[in-house]
């Protein structure tokens, strides 16, 4: 068992997917450990996505990310970080197979639904400055 750190990002809590969102999660059999409807204020997601800090689009998934609430969750089971990123699916949407969350609920890369840790590492990480 091991733990993953996964985001509805703010597009998917105006929108209204969040039980959507963690009902895709448990369905697929994941245990949900911890969760907080939360708003990141802009040091908090400058760190969360500190590894994009030379991308060109850093700015704009700043003002995105802090733009509204989130729903972060602590998700645990088998190979979570694996099995949450390939339920999640690519990060473009256009990429990003019909089944999967992105895949069914978005279009757009820059306002792509929800967020999944990508390594054992940055999921302690994750877990450790979301959840303190
Ligand atoms: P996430 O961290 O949100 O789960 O997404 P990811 O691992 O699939 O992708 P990552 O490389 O970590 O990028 C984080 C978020 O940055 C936005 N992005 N925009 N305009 C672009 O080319 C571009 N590339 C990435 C996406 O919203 C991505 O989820
Ligand atoms: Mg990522």
């Amino acid at each position: 068992m091991s733990r993953t750190f996964v985001m509805v990002k703010p597009d998917g809590v105006e929108r209204g997917l969040v039980g959507r969102i963690v009902a895709r999660f448990e369905e697929k059999g994941f245990t949900l450990v911890d969760a907080k409807l939360t708003r990141l204020d802009r040091k908090l997601a400058e760190i969360h996505y500190e590894h994009l800090n030379t991308k060109p689009f850093f700015g704009e998934l700043v003002d995105f990310i802090t733009s509204g609430p989130v729903f972060a969750m602590v998700l645990e089971g088998k190979d979570a970080i694996q099995n949450a990123r390939s339920l999640i699916g690519a990060t473009n949407p256009t990429e990003a197979t019909p089944g999967t969350i992105r895949g069914d609920y978005a279009i757009d890369v820059s306002s792509n639904i929800v967020h999944g840790s990508d390594s054992d590492e940055n999921a302690e990480r994750e877990i450790n400055l979301h959840f303190q």
